[in-house]
């Protein structure tokens, strides 16, 4: 399927490749007889594009700036609001398009291919090997930062997407442990509900529903179904009974939530546990960042544990920024910031803040509070047991993501659509992308 939008940027990418020769050839012939070179050094502000625009990622993203303001670099902020960046990357595409492209961009998986693949992206190759990033990272993010055999985004850190958050007080009430099994937490929710308290609570954002989703898919099958399922979009494997199972749990899980299930950002859904409104949600981390900014210590009033059935497993989003090339005047800007957010110290102290863990394989995890410490470790334990994100762009391109996330919603939102149907429907879809992809 070709976009307009993409076949514009594939033209731009043929003016921009000139203009960059261009450019460079200029450079090379006055730079060392001229103030050119030094003013383009000079220039140390950088716009930095994202979704950071909760309290916990704000301070994130903000503890960033302050870092890189120390190495003599300004952090122009350019927070797009929308849950896992559904504004950001539109904003994204309009800028580039009108030739405005921030230097600083969260682009996160699959996305990062797909912007290097046109040529936009910085390669951070020198800034990778003079910080030995190889030795330093696991190597699934090595993999990920990837394109081409060049570096083209710098981390900052590893989500788990499969968290159940629950309100420790309301369980305690009831003398529940949390669950580690579907039959468990089958068992939590009748009580939960059975004591009128609501046990789930849960947004029909179809981000967020498709988040629940995959997650029943991981839990029921593990990692090679759910790559089989969302890498390598098998039709043949959505037949599969684990998939109708996955369907009908949620289905079933509907009946723990509010009725209706209204479409709310993530941080309504989380504040319902801070404020024992809901019992127990099923999202990434940084719904740990953020309560603990609202003021919630981590094992007092809530705690985490994995979603039930996926103990050994990781579903990981990481994020990264990638910086565009633009005319070059701000590479090494670029760079300064590209090393400074992977080292040992801005890892650590970002990481806590944001509810994410550290990419690197040295990290402490003693000076981690129980759910990221059980989160690296899992994520430790190597790419066998971790699972690439879906909704958070690890798995799939941005298309191909945005048409399977509507299948699932479609099915969430209407009791009517039978889960033989939500499976012919994705089964072909998965046919026709295949088919594109070979053309
Ligand atoms: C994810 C992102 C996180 C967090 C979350 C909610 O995609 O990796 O950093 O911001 O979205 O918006």
């Amino acid at each position: 399927m070709i976009y307009l939008t993409e076949y514009v940027a594939v033209l731009r990418l043929a003016l921009r490749f000139a203009r960059t020769l261009m450019f460079g050839a200029l450079i090379l012939l006055f730079c060392p007889a001229t103030a050119f070179c030094g003013s383009a050094q000079a220039d140390t502000t950088l716009q930095v594009l994202h979704w950071w625009t909760s309290a916990s990622e704000r301070k994130a993203a903000t503890l960033l700036a302050a870092r890189l303001a120390d190495e003599g670099v300004a952090w122009r902020d350019v927070g797009i609001p929308g849950g896992a960046g559904i504004g950001a990357g539109k904003v994204l595409k309009s800028r580039v398009l009108a030739n405005d492209a921030p230097e600083v961009t969260q682009i996160i998986g699959v996305s990062i291919r797909e912007w290097a693949d046109l040529g936009f992206l910085l390669e951070l190759d020198k800034v990778a090997s003079a910080n030995k990033w190889n030795a330093s990272f696991f190597p699934t993010i090595q993999t990920l930062i990837q394109h081409r055999k060049h570096v083209v985004a710098a981390p900052l850190g590893i989500h788990r997407i499969n968290t159940l958050f629950y309100n420790r007080k309301l369980l305690a009430t009831l003398r529940l442990n949390p669950p580690e099994t579907w039959e468990e937490l089958v068992a939590v929710a009748a009580k939960l509900k059975a004591a009128g308290i609501i046990p789930l609570a849960q947004s029909s954002e179809p981000w967020q529903v498709a988040t629940l989703f995959e997650n029943l898919i991981l839990a029921e099958s593990g990692p090679d179904y759910h790559r089989e399922l969302f890498v390598k979009q098998n039709a043949q494997a959505v037949f599969d009974k684990r998939f109708t199972q996955a369907l009908e749990r949620m289905r079933q899980m509907k009946g723990w939530m509010s009725n209706p299930v209204d479409e709310r950002p993530w941080t309504d859904v989380v504040r319902q546990i801070a404020k024992r409104e809901a019992a127990m949600v099923v999202m990434g981390d940084w719904a740990k960042g953020e309560l603990n900014e609202w003021g919630f210590a981590t094992d007092d009033e809530f705690s985490c544990t994995p979603m039930p059935g996926t103990g050994k497993y990781h579903l990981y989003s990481v994020d990264t920024l990638s910086m565009f090339t633009n005319d070059y005047s701000r590479v090494l800007a670029q760079e300064k910031l590209a090393r400074l957010i992977a080292t040992p110290a801005v890892q650590t102290d970002y990481n806590a803040v944001k509810g994410s863990v550290s990419v690197r394989r040295d990290a402490d995890p003693t000076r981690m509070d129980s759910c990221a410490r059980a989160s690296w470790n899992a994520f430790a334990q190597g790419a066998a047991l971790q699972a690439p994100s879906l909704v958070h762009r690890m798995a799939t391109d941005e298309s191909s993501r945005d048409a399977i996330i509507a299948v699932i919603h479609r099915y969430f939102i209407d009791d009517t659509v039978s889960a033989a149907e939500t499976q012919k429907r994705l089964a072909a879809m998965f046919r026709t992308f295949n088919n594109n992809s070979r053309k």
